[in-house]
């Protein structure tokens, strides 16, 4: 099988997804087990999502929507922008992945934060790309030196705001700045998975920079507030000329049926939505109390998780958590000098208490 495989594969690893929940159960003979690795939704779908999806599930015998008509409709009095700038995906990775391959030539290059959400060196590299990693300064976006790294081979700089694994967040005011000064022709990207759960007033909306001229995109999902993660569906904005090149190479019927309408149904809740921000902040509140409480530092998170440093080596925290049945995330898949932090998903009350409880015997 020598030189069978494409030579950008070398160097790929899979994605390493948090542990299942089943397994440690299964492994570790445990009956209760919480996972609070991969910055799910603790809470269930919507009911209305739930009741839509047990409408249509006899449904499933055919192919859905390829065009996810209905879905985008409601989109465009969502959000306000027409059907023609809307693009969904099978989440907001598979349009990740899209955008890479309708752009990326062999030797393009593509800047990004490090550490930052892991599916964009993939994406990359993957096409040829070449990836210039910019260090986050105070674990945040350094925007002057992604602008710095951007030469006459740049196509895409990818922006994650919040960003993933550390929560932060770049201001309206700095990305004014970035935009004023990024080509036009270059791609930016950005990643709100997170949009809803932001608090801080000074965050920017990325609809704001659409511009139908030049190649910006952004990228949210139903994966995250709205607690459609199984299903699999994210949506982007883009001008039309990208969105067309989405849609020659996307496959014809890339979004399930069920995420579908479970995610129409979902786009009413603006209310529950706005409990569950209103639900998560509360919790993010008590995590940063018990953490300062402890003598831990952690990062203030934007998001549904939160990167705290425990001064002492993360893995090994890791199992002894595991072994009472929580799952987080170590620092060090996220690079050096995270190596003593640990992610945590924020959950239900419940279970943020048995992690500081769990944390607390471990660290004692
Ligand atoms: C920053 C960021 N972008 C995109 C995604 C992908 O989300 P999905 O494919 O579930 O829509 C995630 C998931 O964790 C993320 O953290």
């Amino acid at each position: 099988m020598n030189n069978f495989f494409r030579s950008e594969l070398n160097g790929l690893r899979p994605y390493s997804p948090g542990k299942p929940i089943s397994d440690v159960k299964r492994e570790l003979g445990l009956e209760e087990v919480i996972k609070l690795a991969s910055n799910e939704s603790p809470y269930p779908p919507f009911s209305e999502a739930m009741e839509a999806v047990s409408r249509t599930q006899n449904e499933v015998n055919r192919y859905p929507d390829g065009g996810c008509v209905e879905l985008k409709s409601k989109l465009v009095k969502f959000l306000g922008f027409p059907e023609s700038n809307l693009m969904i995906g099978n989440g907001s990775n598979e349009l990740l992945r899209l955008l890479a391959q309708i752009c990326l030539n062999p030797g393009d290059e593509v800047v990004m934060a490090c550490p930052s959400f892991v599916v964009y060196p993939t994406v990359t590299r993957m096409m040829g790309g070449v990836c210039r990693e910019i260090p986050l300064i105070n674990h945040r976006h350094d925007l002057k030196n992604m602008l710095s790294a951007v030469n006459e081979g740049t196509k895409i700089v990818f922006i994650c705001n919040p960003n993933n694994p550390t929560g932060t967040i770049v201001s309206k005011e700095e990305i004014d700045v970035f935009m004023s000064e990024i080509p036009e022709n270059v791609m930016v990207v950005f990643d709100e998975a997170y949009f809803e759960y932001v608090d801080d007033e000074s965050y920017p909306n990325g609809l704001d920079y659409f511009d139908e001229k030049r190649p910006i995109v952004i990228l949210r999902t139903f994966s995250k507030i709205y607690g459609l993660t199984g299903l699999r569906i994210g949506y982007g904005i883009a001008p039309k000329t990208i969105v067309s090149a989405v849609n020659k190479i996307r496959e014809p019927f890339n979004v399930n049926h069920l995420a579908q309408v479970a995610a129409i149904a979902s786009l009413d809740c603006v209310d529950k939505v706005a409990e569950r921000k209103k639900l998560t902040l509360k919790q993010k509140r008590f995590l940063y109390e018990e953490f300062d409480k402890m003598g831990l530092s952690c990062l203030k998170s934007e998001a549904n998780f939160i990167l705290v440093d425990l001064k002492v080596d993360s893995k090994k925290v890791f199992n002894q958590l595991l072994q009472k049945g929580v799952i987080v995330r170590t620092g060090d898949i996220f690079g050096p000098g995270y190596e003593n932090f640990i992610r945590v998903t924020i959950g239900m009350p419940e279970e943020n208490k048995k992690f500081i409880r769990a944390l607390r015997e471990v660290l004692s």
